[in-house]
């Protein structure tokens, strides 16, 4: 499982949530790895598309080579951060997202609704299946002071995705469809744009 942080932030809140993720993971039998490279990946030009460079190459060597990939992003302004959505685009040309499960993160002070919205559309439209997501609103509350999350419903939450996550892969196609078809649906995204399940 690829985690990725949409903030670069030192002290995030949405890596806090991701950490949830790891910590229910560890231990099993998944490997997770995080992209820690957000910030050096250069702004997506369709000409370089063949040669991105090397930040790009890990992005999408990570992303392929991973079964599922988890996202918590923030909100800013009504939206995800440039940062990320710089990263995606390099990504729609070469398809390591097409038919990839993808599981969706927000805290932020309202729960990142809008920047999930977005998301889901933006990825559904690339080929990713978006088969879970969830918001968490003032995610401050919820942590201790090392920021941690701590507050037991969210880190329930937390774990109910990520044994979703666990299970995916295994997933009947049609079950899979329904999962993501729930999650288009609720955020207005046309079904013709859901990419069908790749053969394994
Ligand atoms: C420039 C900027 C714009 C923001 N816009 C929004 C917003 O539109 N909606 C929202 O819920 N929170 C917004 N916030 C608050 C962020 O959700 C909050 O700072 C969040 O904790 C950032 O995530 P991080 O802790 O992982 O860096 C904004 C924060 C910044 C810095």
């Amino acid at each position: 499982v690829l985690l990725i942080c949409g903030s670069l932030q030192t002290k995030s809140s949405n890596r806090a949530l991701l950490e949830v993720v790891r910590s229910r993971l560890v231990g099993g039998a998944t490997r997770v790895e995080e992209l820690t490279n957000l910030a050096h990946i250069p702004p997506f030009n369709p000409e370089h598309q063949e040669n991105g460079g090397p930040a790009v190459a890990e992005l999408r060597d990570r992303i392929a080579r991973n079964n599922a990939v988890v996202i918590s992003s923030p909100e800013y302004a009504a939206g995800i951060p440039g940062a990320l959505k710089n990263a995606l685009d390099w990504i729609v040309g070469s398809g390591e997202l097409y038919g990839k499960p993808v599981a969706l993160l927000s805290a932020g002070t309202t729960g990142g609704h809008y920047a999930r919205d977005q998301l889901i559309r933006s990825l559904t439209w690339q080929g990713a299946h978006i088969f879970a997501q969830l918001g968490v609103a003032a995610p401050r509350t919820k942590s201790d002071r090392g920021g941690r999350i701590v507050d037991p419903i969210t880190v329930g939450a937390i774990n109910d995705l990520t044994d979703v996550i666990l299970r995916i892969g295994q997933l009947p196609p049609d079950d899979r469809l329904k999962l993501v078809e729930q999650i288009t649906g609720a955020a207005g995204v046309e079904p013709g744009h859901i990419a069908p399940v790749p053969d394994t």
